[in-house]
């Protein structure tokens, strides 16, 4: 098992990556807690189904009991309404501050298990066990907790931080091949921000990658891991650097908006969204139109989409001011210099922005 530790002082935490690693949950909690204590599961009924048994099997074996709650699939029960029934179940099940809880899932899962787990009695040990590529290479990785709104995704939430993140890459061969390209995309999104062998490791890899070799899955997980990891030990809370992690969410989080969530999986909106961001980069004179075209290149042979679906500018601009990035009426931007660094822009004239936006769409 590979293990990279992300350095929060007393928060920090282990990332532990590798094949079969599930059968070892039950010994890694038993570091966390002791025997005896309570671990509860919650996960969804698909994930359940697949990996539920192995999962509570090895941590009853290390002593904890062990039970589960489940939440039916989809991000619409990412919800203040889901943390509600399951502070009930935890209550019934008279869980304690030493209760640890196991989010055994993709980002809704994660997302949703580390709110509860900040919340209830002011906060409760987690542990992430991410089955999603995008929730192994970002959302398990870096605190980022919360449910959404009815008026925007991830609007309630804290930074919190699981005590371990334990990723087994086995768990994406049952992965639907489409939320498997989706997590691509934020590996991608690593090599232009922060390394460009490990761009040129998927323009080398890609059809390796795409049938899940296994060499290969570890090769970009735990390289995307350990640049997450570096970004959120540089700017736990978002202050400034870690927005270089939101390269082409910008444009992809206005592209899921304005096509009602049902379009496109994040993943697909934040390739459309870097292919947008390599344009505006070019047209910032940050970088030349080459970087785009290298971009572009790399999510065309990921089978990943680069083109916008038709949206209306002006809607696009209104969408980009609610951009949690976005203060005082200044839309941020991460731009690309070249593959490997970008930069943080505070403020694009929306002039620029208007010609950039009616030439993509
Ligand atoms: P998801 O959690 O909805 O999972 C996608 C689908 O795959 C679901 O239907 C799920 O049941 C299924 N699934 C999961 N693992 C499986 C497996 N191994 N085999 C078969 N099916 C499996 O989607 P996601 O892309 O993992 O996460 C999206 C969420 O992550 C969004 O809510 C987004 O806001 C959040 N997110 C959070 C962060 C963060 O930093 N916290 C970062 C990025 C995204
Ligand atoms: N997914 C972006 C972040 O964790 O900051």
């Amino acid at each position: 098992m590979k293990r990279l530790t992300v350095n929060l002082g007393s928060r920090s935490y282990d990332i532990l990556i590798g094949s079969a690693t599930l059968d070892q949950i039950g010994p890694i909690l038993g570091k966390i807690g002791n025997s005896g204590m309570r671990a509860v599961i919650v996960t969804n009924p698909v994930i359940d189904k697949l990996y539920g048994d192995r999962t509570r099997l090895s941590i009853e074996k290390a002593g904890f009991q062990v039970d589960t709650i489940q939440f039916s699939e989809g991000e619409e029960h990412k919800s203040l309404a889901s943390a509600e029934k399951a502070y009930d179940y935890l209550m019934e099940f008279n869980c304690d501050r030493n209760t640890i809880l196991v989010a055994l899932g993709g980002g809704v899962i994660g997302d949703l298990t580390g709110f509860i787990a900040a919340t209830f009695m002011r906060g409760i040990p987690f542990v992430q066990i991410p089955t999603t590529l995008l929730s192994q290479v970002d959302s398990s990785v870096g605190g980022k907790t919360a449910v959404n709104h009815p008026r925007g995704k991830n609007i309630i939430g804290a930074f919190y931080q699981p005590k371990v993140v334990l990723i087994d890459l086995e768990t994406l061969s049952t992965l639907p091949s489409d939320e498997f390209r989706a997590g691509l995309a934020e590996v991608v999104k690593y090599g232009v921000i922060a390394d460009p062998e490990l761009f040129d490791y998927l323009n080398e890899n890609s059809e390796r990658i795409l049938n899940l070799d296994s060499e290969c899955l570890s090769r970009i997980i735990e390289t995307s891991c350990a640049i997450k990891a570096q970004v959120v030990e540089s700017d736990e809370r978002e202050s400034r650097r870690r927005m270089i992690l939101n390269f082409g969410h910008t444009f992809g989080h206005a592209v899921e908006a304005l096509t009602q969530y049902v379009q496109y999986k994040h993943g697909e909106a934040v390739a459309i969204g870097m292919a947008f961001a390599s344009l505006l980069s070019n047209e910032m004179n940050k970088c030349s139109p080459s970087v785009g075209e290298r971009v572009e290149e790399l999510l065309m042979k990921l089978n990943l989409p680069i083109k916008s679906p038709n949206l209306n500018s002006n809607e696009v601009i209104e969408s980009m001011y609610h951009d949690k990035k976005t203060t005082a009426k200044k839309i941020k931007f991460i731009l690309a210099k070249k593959i490997g660094e970008v930069e943080i822009i505070d403020e694009i004239p929306e002039i620029t922005l208007k010609k950039t936006l009616d030439n993509f769409l």
